[in-house]
């Protein structure tokens, strides 16, 4: 077995811990900020687990100070956070600018450089404000317009200091668990909701990218997207081809248009409906050649044909049934999903860089003597990060790698009971208790402590 170090990915590799505004903010309606829809969402009963909200959450608003000070002591040297849009414009139109919006980012930014530490900005991680959600929110093609505004706001406040930035963060997940499932806000369950929502994050994303390089070229401008790698549950052709459908929303629909490619109405005709929204000329603004891609993976799945399941015909065959290791949110543990991601993705003509801008697991953590031995995190993690340097010493463009979370925050639907932080948070005092895994991230990132487990 090889022992792995920091050492061993380059010095330019890029470290780093990722947030996101509504997960660790709180403050939801402090010094001017607007409602977001999941605002709106989490004071809708039975819609998230135990009827939490995240009006606190991990009062970061108020703490980022001290949450900053923690990523320079665990020598973290890059952070990647999302600015609050409903923060900075109430109304979601630029109508209202909220002054102390603007200055809690600056602060932000500020403090992280003042530590060293190397601010990354995602524009979008899903909390849009609930004043564009009346007017149809993203299924409206006003939102490419809206959202443009609202990016330019940022570029010009902030792009003196910010030189890393993402558009959005994984359009799959909030506009399918947002717009066709259900499961998160806004809570729409309508194809109808669906593909025009797609259609125009596709187009926003590309948009967006395009303001911000255009605004500051020396920039990293780059997106992210949910991947995941997934498997047919059998050899057999039907179990082979649900497995393929299914791969489209898991990994292609969103990056394939953005790379020029279409839509990959081919291999899931539903999605043909799609092109109902798409407009002469759309599908040259769809395209956008963004710095890097960020990749985002958990887990992976299994897929197997399913006649009731309308318009995919498959099935997840979930990973309870499959004697496999487990997350708090039931999610299969299984390192080398990562680097067959980080392989497909890089195998993509036009795909220039990419970084792992989220990956990490929740585990029922407790704390014994003022302690947190999250083990299981731990090797989560080391097993992960060996996946990493397995792509990366076969030569795929991976340039850094983003453990998720810093501290324990609130989990969409979840609420607060899945704890992904490497970090916990008491939720009654916001008492902050690094746990096994942040101690041996600091010191693999700063000492390289070897991390053992290499493929
Ligand atoms: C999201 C995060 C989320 C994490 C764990 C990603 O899909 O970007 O906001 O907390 O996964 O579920």
């Amino acid at each position: 077995m090889k022992i792995v170090t920091r050492d061993l990915f380059g010095k330019d590799f890029k470290w780093g811990v990722s947030t996101a505004a509504f997960q660790t903010e709180g403050s939801a309606a402090t010094d001017g900020k607007g409602p977001s829809i999941w605002d709106v969402f989490t004071q809708q009963k039975g819609r998230i687990k135990g009827d939490q909200h995240a009006q606190v959450a991990c009062d970061f608003y108020r703490r980022y100070e001290q949450d900053i000070a923690l990523i320079k002591d665990l020598h973290i040297p890059n952070f990647r956070f999302s600015i609050a849009w409903p923060r900075l414009l109430p109304q979601g139109d630029r109508t209202v600018v909220n002054q102390k919006g603007l200055d809690f980012y600056d602060r932000v930014i500020d403090s992280c450089l003042a530590q060293g530490i190397e601010p990354w900005v995602t524009l979008y991680h899903w909390d849009l404000p609930h004043a564009l959600e009346l007017k149809g929110g993203w299924s409206n093609r006003d939102i490419v317009a809206w959202f443009c505004n609202y990016a330019e706001l940022c570029a010009q406040r902030y792009g003196d200091r910010v030189k890393h930035w993402m558009v959005l963060n994984e359009p799959m997940v909030f506009t399918g668990a947002g717009y066709f499932l259900g499961l998160h806000a806004p809570g729409h369950t309508a194809l109808k909701k669906f593909l025009p929502a797609a259609h125009h994050a596709v187009l926003a994303m590309a948009e967006g990218g395009r303001l911000l390089k255009g605004l500051l070229p020396t920039a990293e401008i780059g997106t992210t997207f949910s991947c995941t790698h997934v498997e047919p549950a059998s050899s057999k052709n039907r179990d082979i081809r649900a497995a393929q459908r299914a791969d489209v929303l898991f990994n292609r629909l969103f990056v394939e248009p953005t790379l020029g490619m279409g839509y990959p109405v081919e291999d899931l005709s539903v999605l043909k409906g799609i092109y109902k929204y798409v407009l002469p000329g759309d599908e040259e603004r769809m395209r956008f050649d963004f710095d890097f891609i960020g990749l985002q993976n958990y887990t992976r799945e299994l897929v197997k044909y399913a006649l009731f399941t309308p318009y995919l015909h498959a099935a997840l065959v979930p990973a309870e049934k499959r004697n496999v290791p487990l997350t708090t949110m039931k999610w299969e543990v299984y390192p080398p999903s990562i680097y067959h991601i980080i392989k497909r993705f890089d195998s993509y003509a036009g795909v220039k860089k990419i970084y792992i801008t989220e990956n990490g697991a929740a585990f029922p953590d407790t704390v014994q003597d003022g302690k947190v031995n999250d083990s299981q995190r731990l090797h989560y993690l080391q097993e992960h990060i060996a996946q990493v340097l397995r792509a990366k010493n076969d030569g795929h463009k991976v340039h850094g790698y983003f453990v998720w979370t810093l501290t324990d925050n609130f989990e969409w639907a979840e609420g607060y009971y899945p704890r992904f932080g490497i970090v916990y948070n008491d939720f009654d005092s916001q008492e902050r208790i690094v746990k096994s895994s942040g101690h041996w991230y600091a010191h693999f990132l700063n000492k390289s402590l070897p991390l053992h487990g290499c493929p």
